[in-house]
């Protein structure tokens, strides 16, 4: 008899992102679904990587990751946040983003604390806080402008408030944080033993001439966070899985132990090829622009439509209300739209836990201009 497992994620199944991804391509559909680029990275990083492949830069980096890379990154943050962070004690190198805050939760979070998580939100929240015992406390993202309400935070605190969790800009529907928030954040937290958790895998991605509020930028905010970074959506490489997590050297202590017996240390060749690439400072600060006319590009066409679009200042993502189209809920509407107009989207009633459906789909613009012109083409017809 084959043993059962008592599962540690009951209610989760398959999820809709794959659901879409197989539709997209058994239909032929362009997948404006998947957060992911369709063009290629740059050449020069493949080239560095390579070199230190052939330099036999290929057995296990120390379990903080390549000492320059961290020396790099926290030159770079002392550039950008004018934050000045110790290498040894305050970066750990990981496989990715979504490892980082899985790592900080798994750090951080006993059995029957609360964690207060704003919906929508990337799918990987919840689940990372259910399976450590942890309890989502989800408030909604004000709808449609999808802002914090924080006299709803105020009163979700609990003595069980372990955490709070923020993502700017926001995946699925490309809020940012303002000073405002950060002023909030920090009168809410003053005098709390609540960590936070700030996923800003979009640091870079952020538009309209808006600044990010990264918790960087904070130190009373930093000592209490974990940071989490992804170099994919720095460098158009999503399946590198390659990121970073900064913390207070008290709390990336304690990251540590959980991760140097998980991953313990990552990919060598492309952390020494970053070490050096992180230097060109415009290979970073040019990615707004560019990521901006794609999203204007995607916009503008769409205008044409009977979609109404709801504002976007960052990540990969444009979110649109489809009521002028279609009554059908919208995990109806995006199943029909890809099967019958070839265009995958994600219905974003998929990032709430009780699948709030406010007729809303996502669409992701970090495409050749060619892939979104022809699925604007498409939409055209709706
Ligand atoms: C909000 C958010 N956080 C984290 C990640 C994951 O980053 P990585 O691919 O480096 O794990 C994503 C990827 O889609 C994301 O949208």
């Amino acid at each position: 008899m084959i043993p059962a497992i008592k599962s540690k994620l009951p209610d989760v199944g398959t999820t809709i992102f794959t659901v879409m991804s197989a539709l997209a391509a058994k239909h032929d559909a362009i997948n404006l679904g998947q957060g992911f680029p369709d063009f290629p990275m740059n050449q020069e990083l493949i080239a560095l990587v390579d070199e230190a492949m052939k330099k036999d830069f290929n057995q296990y980096v120390p379990m903080q990751g390549y000492l320059p890379l961290r020396e790099s990154i926290a030159q770079k943050v002392s550039f950008l946040y004018n934050s000045s962070l110790n290498p040894d004690t305050q970066i750990t190198i990981t496989p990715g983003g979504t490892y980082a805050i899985y790592t900080a939760l798994t750090t951080a979070l006993q059995p029957g604390d609360e964690v207060i998580a704003f919906e929508p939100a990337y799918d990987s929240y919840i689940p990372n806080i259910e399976v450590n015992g942890a309890i989502p406390v989800l408030i909604n993202l004000d709808f449609p402008d999808y802002k914090i309400d924080w006299d709803k935070v105020r009163q979700k605190i609990s003595p069980k408030t372990k955490m709070i969790m923020l993502n700017s800009p926001n995946n699925p529907t490309g809020s940012v944080l303002s000073e405002h928030d950060i002023n909030e954040l920090r009168s809410i937290v003053k005098d709390s033993n609540i960590f936070i958790l700030s996923d800003e895998v979009y640091e870079h991605l952020v538009f309209d001439n808006i600044a990010h509020q990264s918790i960087l930028r904070y130190p009373d905010l930093m000592e209490r966070s974990f940071v989490c970074f992804s170099f994919g959506k720095v460098y158009n490489c999503t399946g590198w899985k390659l990121g970073y997590c900064i913390s207070s050297p008290a709390l990336m202590a304690e990251f540590r132990k959980v991760h140097q017996f998980n991953c313990f240390s990552c990919h060598s060749p492309s952390q020494v090829a970053l070490s050096a690439f992180l230097k060109n400072k415009d290979s970073y600060l040019s990615l707004a622009a560019f990521m901006q006319k794609k999203r204007d590009y995607f916009a503008d066409r769409l205008k044409q439509t009977r979609f109404t679009p709801l504002v976007s200042h960052g990540s990969y993502f444009q979110c649109f209300k489809y009521d002028r189209i279609s009554y059908e809920n919208d995990k109806d509407f995006s199943i029909r739209i890809t099967k019958e107009y070839g265009v995958a989207c994600i219905p974003v009633s998929a990032f709430y836990k009780s699948g709030t459906d406010n007729k809303v789909v996502r669409f992701c613009f970090c495409k050749k201009e060619e892939t979104l012109e022809e699925a604007a083409n498409r939409l055209l017809k709706l």
